[in-house]
Formats: structure tokens, sequence, C-alpha cells
């Protein structure tokens, strides 16, 4: 939820920190800062607030002869976003500096012992206990490596850490525990980071570091050593294939708008290799037999992609599903004893937090863990049982877009792929409506890529008369319930407009109280079953004198003050076109706002602490 970043080489290194770190500001952005060596000294540089600031101050600093610094972006955890609390953060004899990400549990009572020692601190960070536990080392362990591992092994919880050194100028030491961190290796020069952006445009060549190792990189050299015993481990180099466009907005306004115009690509990426005639193959899946039932765990919108993947891997593949929401599940003492169960937990960045001790619950009740994300090399994606890559690219807008499409295409191979190994005329749907599907699913592409331009125009034109509501209903049935509750916290999330996705059928229940002429509902009225339900569960809104978008299909009767009409699609599959109308609609209404669509206010991209 933060960005760190670690440079060793030949360019000037605090401009490729800052750039680096800019392409790391999706994980959190209250403060930034750099430290490098200059004339023996360790220079430190920070500022509250974008990353625009630090580059203020440094345009007065001489920083152009240091060839390697360390950097960070910042999302609070301890301590409120301010200059002080910001990183990186020096030992009190300025020795060594350090950049963090993550949380170090025990941090009050190692800071209590380091004051009796007589440890004066500036700041309320666990980063500033820990830069000063490592100082502590060096008076009994041999060298600054040892000392870095020694204080390590003393911290409780997550880290992604890197450290410079007066005495050690030209090398950086960095480690990792349940906190990505990545080590990007070139020419006569590395990188550790955060993430990939950070360093994509420098080199494709990346060493995935796995938690509970260090790292020691110089311009010319890195080793990878166990942090137990600092023990020499053999590390795979991989090539990312990822070009730094697939990171850069590519044209449009905002990261979100790429991204959800990546959709169709998306897509097509998903079916790369997992479909084979009329027939998915997911070798990612041939380990595990069936599951008895499967319990779907995530948060945000991964839960939605959940929900909604719960009707199709309930109706097509005949699996019992539960879908929880992670923070909850982790603490509720879940009953998973069941021989045959399995869990799936969905997440883009493969870091967050609630997901991640989900797995790890699971894994303690020897259920096993299918992972389903975006990033390669991520915790959940290493610790589960069998991963699935959604391969959607990197996702660097903090709303989640083309990450929720890719989940919900990969939910629906999973239900097909299911259905297809049960015994004959148990399954929920038939090998000629599963072709279908496949045929449908490999169309969806074009179709997207057809009607997104005319869904953006619409979603402008709408978003207009709706700006200036405070609340809003989303309402849904059946598999458009998640998409609801999706739209709303898109809306929620971007705009700052209060949200709530309903079943269309439970307004009756009470929150109709709510609905006047100020309180819109944006209705999603598909050509599907259950469209003679919403469209009465309308009707009683509108005898309301309530406000109305109806997001539906060619040729269905219904009366809204918007009516907007999308390709449709055979249900479930109509989902892949309601989705980006909503992100669309959304969009377009934060924008108008003047809203930083980006990069919401109290949000970070990944949310790697509980
Ligand atoms: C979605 O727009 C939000 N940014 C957020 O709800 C996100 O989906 C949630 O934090 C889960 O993230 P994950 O998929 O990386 O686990």
């Amino acid at each position: 939820m933060c960005g760190i970043i670690g440079y060793a080489g030949h360019r000037p290194a605090v401009p490729l920190v800052v750039e680096g770190l800019r392409r790391l500001e999706y994980r959190g952005y209250d403060s930034a800062g750099t430290a490098f060596v200059q004339g023996g000294e360790m220079r430190v540089v920070r500022a509250a607030g974008k990353l625009a600031a630090l580059e203020e101050k440094l345009a007065s600093c001489a920083s152009a002869t240091a060839t390697s610094a360390i950097g960070h972006t910042r999302w609070a955890t301890h301590g409120v976003p301010a200059e002080r609390n910001a990183h990186p953060h020096c030992s009190n004899d300025r020795r060594i500096a350090i950049v963090h990400n993550g949380i170090i549990e025990n941090y009050q009572e190692l800071k209590a012992d380091l004051l009796a020692k007589g440890y004066t601190f500036s700041s309320e960070t666990d980063t500033e206990v820990l830069v000063n536990l490592i100082s502590e080392g060096m008076k009994t362990q041999g060298s600054l490596l040892e000392a870095f591992a020694w204080a390590l092994r003393q911290a409780h919880g997550a880290y992604a850490v890197c450290l410079k050194s007066v005495d050690e100028p030209d090398t950086l030491y960095a480690a990792r525990m349940a906190a990505p961190l990545i080590l990007g290796v070139g020419t006569g020069e590395n990188y550790v980071a955060s993430d990939i952006p950070a360093f994509l445009p420098y080199t494709r060549d990346v060493v995935f570091l796995e938690d509970g190792e260090v790292v020691m990189l110089t311009a010319s050299a890195w080793k990878v050593l166990a942090l137990e015993d600092l023990s020499p481990l053999e590390k795979p180099v991989r090539r990312i294939q990822w070009d730094m466009q697939a990171a850069q907005k590519g044209g449009f306004r905002h990261f979100m708008l790429k991204e959800i115009f990546e959709q169709p690509r998306v897509i097509t990426d998903c079916l790369a290799g997992r479909v084979d005639g009329d027939t998915v193959v997911l070798r990612e899946l041939e380990s595990l037999p069936v599951p008895r039932r499967l319990h779907i765990v995530a948060c945000g919108t991964s839960y939605h992609a959940g929900l909604w993947g719960r009707h199709l891997l309930e109706h097509w593949a005949r699996v019992p599903v539960s879908v929880e929401i992670a923070s909850e599940f982790r603490y509720r003492d879940a009953l998973l004893l069941d021989a045959g169960d399995a869990v799936l937990v969905i997440s883009q960045s493969g870091e967050t937090a609630d997901t991640l001790a989900a797995l790890r619950i699971a894994r303690e009740h020897g259920v096993p863990v299918i992972g389903l994300c975006n990033v390669v090399g991520s915790s959940i994606a290493r610790e589960a049982d069998a991963v699935i890559y959604t391969q959607a690219g990197p996702e660097i807008s903090v709303a989640s877009t083309k990450a929720m499409c890719s989940q919900m295409v990969m939910l629906a191979l999973m239900s097909l792929a299911w259905a297809r190994l049960r015994p004959a005329g148990e399954a929920g749907i038939s090998p000629e409506d599963s072709a279908g599907i496949i045929d449908a699913l490999r169309a969806l592409p074009g179709m997207l890529d057809a009607a997104l331009p005319d869904m953006h125009a619409r979603a402008r034109e709408i978003s207009r008369a709706y700006a200036d509501a405070r609340n809003f209903f989303y309402l849904g049935r059946g598999h458009c319930f998640p998409l609801a509750l999706e739209g709303a916290l898109k809306l929620k999330e971007l705009s700052y407009i209060h949200a709530e996705g309903y079943a269309s059928g439970e307004m009756k229940h009470g929150p109709i109280a709510l609905v006047d002429p100020s309180f819109p509902t944006f209705a999603l009225a598909l050509d599907d079953a259950l469209f003679p339900k919403v469209k009465s569960n309308i009707v009683e809104v509108q005898a309301r004198q309530g406000r109305i978008i109806a997001l539906t299909n060619p040729g269905l009767d219904i009366a809204a003050d918007d009516v907007w009409v999308v390709p449709a699609l055979p249900a479930p599959l109509s989902a892949f076109m309601a989705l980006p109308a909503l992100q669309l609609f959304s969009y377009e209404v934060a924008d108008y706002l003047g809203k930083d669509v980006d990069q919401p206010r109290n949000l970070a991209k990944s949310v790697t602490v509980e």
C-alpha cells in the first residue's frame, strides 16, 4: 500500500527514483521522499502530499552526482500523513536510512527497548523504530548486512524494506516479508521496487522475491540470501512481456478510462490458451478435483466478481458456493472442515491482507486454495495450492475495472471446466450449450470493442444530469445484483457520492422509504428471465417520484427518465456489457466533478494491511 524503490547504477539516481515513484503512486500518495549519500553524508528529502511537492523540494537540492538512491511514496498506516512521518527514515546517527512498506506489529515493544537505550524518535512510525533497531544491531553484529538481518528477524509483521548506508554508499540492502518486492536486473544498474512499472522503462528482467529473502545489490551485482542464516539462494531471472505502454495511459485521460477500454483485449488474453475448440482447458485446476463445496473469499470489487461467479458455478457446474468478504471470513472461525471443500480467493493485486489471511486460514484447515490473481508472483499467487492468472496486465487505476472483467471471464471458464467433469446428465449445462457460451465469449471482445465508444458517449451524456445527486440507488436482480453492488462501489469511490447497491426485490423491505426526486436510481433491467420483476420494481420507484436510469437491451419495453440501451447478450454474459457501462457512468460523473479519478482520496490500489 506504499511504494518503495531502490536504485544502484550509473545514471543520476534521484531523478530516476522520483520517476519510479510516480509509477508507484497508485500504491499510496499522501507523502513521498528520497535518500542518497552526498559528500559522505546521508541526504534525506521528504514532502507531504503528492510527488510534485517532493520534486519541488528536490529542485533546490544538489543531488546530481548520486548514482544510488532509495525512494518511497506513502499511504499512512502508522502516524498521520505528514512530512515527519514520510519516508525515508534515518537512524539517530544518520548513518543509515530506510524506506518501508508494511506494518511492524511489535514496533511498540521494540521502540520501548530502544528508548531505554537512549534512542530518540521524531515520528510515530514503525519504520523509524526499525531503522534504529538496525543501527543498534551494528554494535553487536559483524556487518551492516548482519545487523539488517538481525533486526528484521526481530520484526513481526509485514515489510518490504530497502536500506541505504553512508558507510557502504554503493550498496543497497532490501528484504521482504508479506509485502511485495521485486528485483529489476539491468546492465550496469539494478533496481528493487514494490512493483514492476517502477523500473520497466529500464529493464524487463526481474527476480520475484519470496518472504524471508534478503537482497544485496550494487550497480554491477546482486545476491539473494535467506533471512534466517544469510545463505545464498539461487533465483531465476524472468523476462516481463508488459511494455511500458501497458502501464502508461496510452492517450486516455486517465488510467481508469484506458483500462475500461482494454477490457476487450483482456477477454481475449484470458481466453488465450484456455479454450480448445469447444472445450475449456484450465491446466491450473487439473491437480484439484471438482470441490464438493466452494467458498469464495475476496474484498471489494473482487468480492463482487465472486458473487457474480456463484451464479455460473452453481448453475453450470452444480457446485454449491458461498461467497464471503475476507475481513469477515478471517474472524468467523469458518467451518471449512468438510472433506472435499475448496476455497477460491480472488484478488487483483494478490497482496490484499484480509484475502491473504483468509487463504492462510483455509490452508490451516487443510482445505485446498485456488488463487485467482492478476499479479504474477504476488503473495496470494505463491501461497495458493493452485493459481489462475487473469492476465489482465497492470491495473494502475485505484478503481478496479478490467480486473473484474477478467475475473468474471475466468469464473465462467472455471464453471464450464468443472461442468465438463461432471458425470453425464449431472452438469447444469449441456456440452452443446457450453460450446455456445464459448463461442459467445470468443465473440465478446469484438462486440465490446464496437460498443464501447457509444457506451462512453451515452455515459457522458447521462452523467451530467445526475452529477449533483448526493445519494444513489443501484438495483439489480439475480446475476445483476453483484453488478449493482459494483456500480454503487464505483460511484462511491470515484465521485464520493453515497450510493447503495441493492437487490431490487429488497427495496420494498425498507429502503424505498428513501426514494424521492433527490435520490435517483440506476436500475439494471437487462433482457433475462427477471426483467419483468425488475420492471415492476422500477415502477415502484417511479411512483415515489424517484428518477430512474434504466440500463437495458434493445426491444425491451421500459419507461425511465433515462433509458440506456446496450447490446444484448445471453444471460449471464450480458454482464460483460453492463459492467463497462457502470464503470463509464461513474468515471464520467467523477471526471465531471473534477475528482482525482485514478487516485481517489483515502484509497490505495492494494490494501496490504488490515
Ligand atoms: C475496487 O475499485 C477497489 N479499489 C477495491 O475494492 C479493491 O477491489 C479491493 O481492495 C480488493 O483488491 P484486490 O482485488 O487487489 O484484492
